[in-house]
């Protein structure tokens, strides 16, 4: 009898230990050890067939036995229910929760939105070009000679003797002139390269082309729209200027000052104590570059104008290095 009853708690013990984390198993092994027909009822069963003087004692084992069952039990149950209560405690309900991050446009093309939403607003359609661009678009037909200085290598990225990477949107211009009939009235932004690198300059950034041509389009035409762009985007009450000056495929050609966004025309260091800054250069598209393209200048005539997104932007945004468009630093970024 002895010997069952230490073959008992040996085996109980050695198979309950192992049930902490398993409560199904826990309870078939209470059944099997200390149910009702369990083993160790089993053995007490078997008391009757002991003889008369070991009796006593083999009772005294196992009611010694069932204790130390029960105790062993206790103890695992014990241990399962801390295991589930440090499960639970893993997740700490009155933790704030993470809120999650939420995108938001880049500055410049917030921006280019935003003269492009103008634009729309006055009639113009919105359009785009390719990058990668012929010669011939970026160059020929807009009247710049081989010779001209803008077309030197170190302005330009070749692709191949025919094939750049654009320098300005003005490409978009011919492309639209080709496929269409005036009226025409588009705003283009875009990408643009070019080979320079400098605190003022990055080898690629952003322009917005803009085209209307029709039956007398006149300089005043001009004049009240890009007035009206300016009032819209920088405030009615922003100054601005046309100032004459050249490009091969306008004629004549004038380049828009507005009043320095930072002083209101005082004077200071970001426009270089003029109270003026260049936001664009535009013109009455030359009768040149009509002939490419098959229009007759004596029917229609036509403006264009250009402006760099990235000098827009650090006026309207108030931002003086160049630089921190192009770093994607999110300290920077989520500011607008
Ligand atoms: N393409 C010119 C530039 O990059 C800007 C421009 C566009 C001037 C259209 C006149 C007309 O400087």
């Amino acid at each position: 009898m002895k010997e069952a009853v230490e073959n008992l708690l040996e085996t109980a013990s050695h198979e309950v230990g192992g049930l902490a984390e398993d409560p199904k198993g826990l309870d078939q092994a209470r059944i099997r050890f200390l149910g009702r027909k369990g083993e160790l009822a089993q053995l007490f069963k078997e008391l009757g067939k002991v003889p008369e003087q070991e009796r006593r004692e083999a009772g005294r084992l196992l009611n010694e036995a069932k204790s130390k069952l029960e105790a062993i039990f206790s103890e695992v149950a014990e241990k399962a229910r801390q295991a589930a209560a440090g499960k639970r405690e893993a997740i700490d309900v009155t933790v704030p929760g993470r809120s999650p991050l939420v995108g938001r446009l880049h500055p410049i093309t917030q921006i280019a939105t935003e003269i492009t939403r103008i634009f729309n607003w006055l009639g113009f359609e919105t359009v785009e070009g390719p990058e990668v661009e012929l010669d011939y678009y970026n160059f020929e037909a807009l009247n710049i000679p081989k010779d001209h200085p803008a077309r030197e290598m170190q302005d330009t990225f070749y692709i191949s003797d025919d094939v750049v990477l654009r320098t300005h949107t003005s490409p978009i211009q011919v492309r639209v002139m080709e496929k269409r009939r005036p009226p025409i009235r588009v705003i283009a932004p875009g990408r643009t390269y070019r080979c320079d690198s400098d605190v003022t300059h990055t080898p690629m950034f952003h322009q917005v082309e803009g085209l209307m041509v029709g039956k007398g389009v006149s300089f005043g035409d001009l004049k009240g729209i890009l007035t009206t762009f300016v009032q819209q985007m920088f405030g009615p009450e922003t100054g601005l200027r046309f100032r004459p000056s050249f490009f091969p495929f306008t004629e004549p050609s004038a380049e828009v000052d507005i009043q320095c966004v930072m002083c209101r025309g005082a004077g200071c260091r970001v426009c270089s104590h003029t109270g003026w800054l260049e936001i664009l250069g535009s013109g009455m598209v030359d009768p040149e570059v009509y002939k490419y393209v098959g229009y007759d200048p004596e029917e229609v005539t036509g403006f264009a104008f250009g402006m760099g997104i990235e000098r827009i932007a650090m006026l309207k945004l108030g931002i003086d290095d160049l630089r921190l468009f192009f770093e994607n630093d999110l300290r920077f970024l989520s500011q607008f």
